[in-house]
């Protein structure tokens, strides 16, 4: 496996995407939690220092431990990891008076380095660029193999020992040729790209195993990917010695928590509490119109309704999660010295501490599409594995204004007739999240010879990467005409259709 090293860049997670879709398992930690013994347990076989806001000329800026160069293993350092490579192994570096960010081209000086396998088919390479300080003396061994106009040093190599050095980032699309770099990289370090879900499933089965012994461990399902890809493979693992919780809040979408309970339950035989908290949680709500209160009071319930079916499993000790990488990337703090800042994930938070339990989070190396890879080769339906994301306060915050039963119903029917046109169009993968909202207006309409005063129902979809930019699906008008004549017609309650044409910013993907 790769050790990546990293020093706070932005963009410090691409490296590992790269990696993973060359098939290459690697991991990213934060350069504090480097040390001697961490390489000798790691074992890495080729070490890659990242990019960082730092600067080398800088009193305590990081560094990478001394004995990252004498692993005997191949290591490539980006921008600031090119600096350190440099500072640490007897170059120089000075503080930059213009910084040069974005696109540059490099050419190269030496054309059969292995690093350019591939490269260099029109006499250049565009890369992108993003540093201030430059090298100003080469660390002995290393030559210049590459070099832009503002940057003479752009790719230096000391072939004897496979070191490489970059001033660009090869990990972002606007290098673009960057993965081949990377790829080169990492087969000079002996790696054939034979990564699997089917070994990384079998890797994982023996983790959990080892980590729980015979130990009970509790599951909450939440019918998304992540906890339905989780409770699967610890079942796989450890069988029965899994419970999972299904708390069904009375916010869930039309016929969801049939299809959770039928799909682990009848086919999966997974020890299933089917909690239907429904009464409570609406009772709790009702009448609530600030999104803010009906978070917390949602949080707070489900916390409490799962730490009452937890102990009725009893001496549970294992809580299961389905954090995924992304959440627990420790972030490098440089102000908060050596400790780093952790995000976790808050599905069950609170939970772990009250209840004395410990976490199993089998999947909190892998990126989302690889969870849903996982989760293929888990056998599970593709239903499950494709999902669009579902908020954990489900539709309480898709209605706006004072929560009632009978809003709810009507949201969850013209929800249900909504998606089930998406689907018959062909649309469900297309988009990444979409749903009905029901508003707190009521209009006047004619519906045969009657006037009626009803509710009006906002459809939203949205395209996105990772939930935190978004657009507004661009549908046709033919669909979203048919689309609104079946809820008004289908949907009792409602009598106005709208799109809501908004994206993310200055929108949120949810109205509340
Ligand atoms: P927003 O509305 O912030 O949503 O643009 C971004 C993504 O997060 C989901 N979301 C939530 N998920 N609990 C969750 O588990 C929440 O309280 C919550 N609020 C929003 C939203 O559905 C979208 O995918």
């Amino acid at each position: 496996r790769l050790l990546i090293v990293d020093f706070g860049s932005q963009v410090t997670q691409l490296i590992a995407r790269r990696l993973r879709e060359a098939r290459i398992y690697c991991e990213i930690h934060p350069f504090q939690k480097v040390d001697a013994a961490f390489l000798a347990d790691f074992a890495p076989r080729a070490v890659i220092l990242s990019g960082g806001p730092a600067s080398v000329t800088e009193d305590g800026s990081p560094r990478a431990p001394d004995e990252v160069f004498t692993l005997g293993v191949p290591v490539l350092g980006i921008c600031y990891g090119q600096q350190v490579m440099m500072t640490q192994l007897g170059g120089r570096v000075e503080a930059g008076h213009h910084a040069e960010f974005g696109r540059a081209y490099v050419t190269p000086t030496e054309t059969s380095d292995p690093l350019f396998t591939g490269l260099f088919a029109t006499g250049r390479e565009e890369v992108w660029m993003s540093h201030g300080d430059r090298v100003t003396a080469l660390a002995p061994g290393f030559s210049v193999i590459g070099e832009s106009p503002n940057a003479p040093f752009a790719i230096t190599s000391d072939p004897e020992r496979h070191f490489y050095a970059v001033q660009f980032h090869p990990e972002v699309h606007h290098t673009v040729n960057g993965a081949r770099i990377l790829r080169n990289f990492t087969d000079l370090a002996g790696f054939t790209g034979d990564w699997t879900m089917a070994a990384y499933k079998e890797q994982a089965i023996e983790a959990i195993r080892a980590q729980v012994g015979d130990a009970k461990v509790i599951c909450g399902l939440s019918g998304g990917v992540d906890s339905s890809v989780a409770a699967v493979l610890i079942h796989e693992a450890i069988g029965d010695q899994l419970t999972c919780v299904f708390v069904d809040t009375g916010l869930m979408r039309m016929g969801e928590a049939e299809e959770v309970v039928t799909l682990f339950r009848d086919h999966y035989n997974i020890p299933l509490i089917h909690a239907d908290e429904s009464d409570l949680f609406i009772d709790a709500l009702e009448g609530e119109s600030d999104p803010e209160t009906k978070r917390k009071t949602i949080g707070r319930l489900f916390i409490e309704v799962f730490d009452r079916y937890a102990r009725e499993v009893g001496d549970a000790k294992f809580l299961a999660q389905g954090t995924l990488y992304p959440d627990v990337i420790e972030s490098v703090s440089f102000t908060g010295g050596p400790s780093v800042t952790i995000k976790s994930h808050h599905n069950v938070g609170g939970l772990p501490e009250r209840m004395n339990l410990k976490l199993v989070e089998p999947l909190r190396e892998l990126f989302k599409d690889e969870v849903r890879a996982l989760g293929r080769e888990l056998g599970l339906p593709e239903s499950f594995v494709g999902r669009h994301p579902f908020p954990g306060p489900g539709l309480a915050i898709r209605c706006p204004g004072g929560i009632t039963r009978e809003k709810l119903e009507i949201l969850r029917k013209a929800d249900a007739v909504y998606l089930d046109q998406i689907r018959r169009h062909g649309l469900y993968d297309a988009i990444w999240q979409a749903f009905a909202v029901l508003l707190p207006v009521r209009t006047v309409g004619v519906m045969g010879d009657g006037r009626t005063y009803d509710y009006v129902c906002a459809l939203r979809a949205v395209t996105s990467v990772d939930g935190m930019t978004a657009d507004f699906y661009p549908f046709d008008a033919a669909f979203l005409g048919e689309t609104a004549t079946r809820i008004i017609n289908e949907v009792k309650g409602i009598n106005r259709v709208t799109y809501d044409y908004t994206s993310k910013p200055p929108g949120t993907i949810e109205w509340e």
